[in-house]
């Protein structure tokens, strides 16, 4: 079965038009009545970003691969559809988000099938590695994700041609082969690059000899996957400076592997609890990939408990831990921030929290250094009465890569500004997200158009928001 793609739209205007004619004429809407605190407790599961490579990983291994606590989210279905296609039977194991993955039989899969999930999503471009290794070619379609810039996938070429693989790029997708074998090799990425970092993980642990990247990311879910793949028998050390080696092996096995929380969902929702000021107690939230975030929430006056390790202290009730974010009253503070790679302050914590800061008294200054576009929605929140300029230079602290090449790229948010209903398009997956929060913390009653790519990345958000008491409903 095909995906409807692309699900998320450039910050064009005759795009933003397009995709307002495409939603507005679907049943795809949120009606929120707004004002009202969040309170209460909810749930994450494993994380969006490791759960998809985790899965790809499965591909390597010569056995089975169980992969728990993973969440009923599109993106998940998307690989789960490209794993299907390649031969591997993938089946929901006896627990709640359990999900079993068997690669004995990998096989080819043709170009039409492969494109029914063109556009759907970024990570069949993560498959390369694996497909060269177990089929000597593979066919990546046109890649999808949210359009947050460019998001060009040339470090991921430079490294693949570099371990030795040809690759063919046509107008329908990508062709790859590897005729001589994928070997070791050096390679150093212009960019620590999120992606590009996990295809060379991907495809060094099984090519011949040793590869040594530098500049490599090294984000939470990176060294997860680095666990996952250990787990299947590679050999990987993290070194200083951003140096990873892989010592290439000539088998891999299945892996049991239960991931890393996800932080992104964990702090959209508590910057739904800042900005309506009410109370989220978020389950499965860990402090240790979260500490960047927790720092900023305290200066903006937000406040926080973490209990994470309470299954651990509390094996008799076995109540789970997590983090309660909560807007201790009064008026929270400006700040000036910077998004950055890991163990900077993630892009996509960003749009959530701008949300909130809308609700800061004084100038908080928003620097994104890690994607060039992704301040287009803060247009929607100023028509919901928020007061936010965004500027091409790099305001408020180093200067970064998009500085002077005219990018949109730092926003400058005055407040406290009281919001006010309005029609809203979600443009992509954490814009989206943003509008929600800003839909629930305006008054009145807004339409949010679009909601259905929230659940790309959200798991259940509407039970969610059920369970922390928002009057949301659909038409
Ligand atoms: C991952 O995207 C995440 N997606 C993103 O989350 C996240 O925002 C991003 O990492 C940064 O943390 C997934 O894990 C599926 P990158 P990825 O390669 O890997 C440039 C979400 O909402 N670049 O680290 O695609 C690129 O343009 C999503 O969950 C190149 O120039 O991000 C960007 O400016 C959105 N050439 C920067 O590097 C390349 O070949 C970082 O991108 C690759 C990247």
């Amino acid at each position: 079965m095909g995906y409807p793609r692309p699900s998320c739209l450039p910050l064009d205007h005759r795009a933003l038009h397009a995709r307002r004619l495409e939603v507005t004429l679907t049943d795809d809407v949120l009606i929120v009545h707004g004002g009202t605190p969040l309170q209460g407790q909810i749930r994450v599961r494993g994380a969006k970003n490791l759960v998809s490579k985790a899965m790809v990983a499965a591909l390597l291994g010569e056995s089975p691969s169980r992969l728990f606590d993973v969440p009923r989210i599109r993106d998940v279905e998307v690989v789960r559809g490209l794993l299907g296609l390649h031969g591997v039977k993938v089946s929901d194991g006896a627990e709640d988000g359990e999900l079993v993955m068997d690669p004995t039989n990998v096989e080819s899969a043709s170009t039409d099938e492969i494109n029914v999930h063109a556009g759907s999503s970024r990570i069949p471009i993560l498959l390369c590695g694996p497909l060269l290794h177990r089929l000597g070619h593979a066919f990546i379609p046109d890649l999808g994700g949210c359009h947050i810039g460019p998001r060009p996938i040339d470090f991921h070429i430079k490294a693949l041609r570099e371990f030795g693989a040809v690759v063919d790029k046509t107008p329908e997708g990508m062709h790859l082969s590897a005729p001589n074998g994928l070997h070791g090799a050096k390679l150093e990425l212009p960019y620590p690059s999120v992606g590009a970092t996990e295809q060379v993980l991907l495809t060094a642990v099984r090519a011949e000899g040793v590869t040594e990247l530098r500049n490599a990311a090294i984000e939470p879910e990176i060294i997860d996957l680095i666990c996952v793949l250990q787990k299947m028998g590679a050999i990987i050390t993290v070194h200083t400076d951003r140096v990873i080696e892989i010592q290439g092996v000539p088998k891999l096995y299945g892996y049991e592997h239960k991931p890393i929380p996800d932080r992104i969902e964990a702090a959209s929702w508590a910057a739904a609890a800042l900005a309506t000021r009410g109370e989220i107690e978020v389950i499965g939230a860990r402090q240790a990939d979260m500490m960047t975030f927790l720092n900023v929430y305290r200066n903006i006056g937000g406040e926080l408990k973490i209990t994470d390790d309470r299954v651990a202290r509390d094996g008799v009730t076995g109540a789970e831990g997590g983090i309660k974010f909560w807007h201790p009253g009064g008026e929270l503070r400006a700040v000036a921030l910077e998004t950055d790679v890991h163990p900077g302050f993630m892009t996509d914590w960003q749009q959530p929290l701008v949300v909130a800061l809308t609700q800061a008294r004084g100038i908080s200054i928003m620097h994104e250094t890690v994607y060039e576009q992704r301040l287009g929605y803060t247009e929607a929140l100023n028509t919901m009465g928020a007061t936010i300029q965004v500027y091409r230079d790099c305001l408020g602290g180093t200067p970064c890569r998009f500085g002077r090449r005219n990018f949109m790229h730092s926003a400058v948010i005055a407040g406290p500004s009281k919001l006010h209903a309005a029609d809203l398009v979600i443009p992509d997956l954490r814009a989206g997200f943003a509008h929600l929060i800003a839909a629930l913390a305006a008054e009145g009653t807004s339409r949010v158009y679009g909601v259905n790519l929230i659940k790309r990345g959200y798991e259940d958000f509407e039970a969610k928001l059920a369970a922390l008491g928002a009057h949301v409903e659909r038409p």
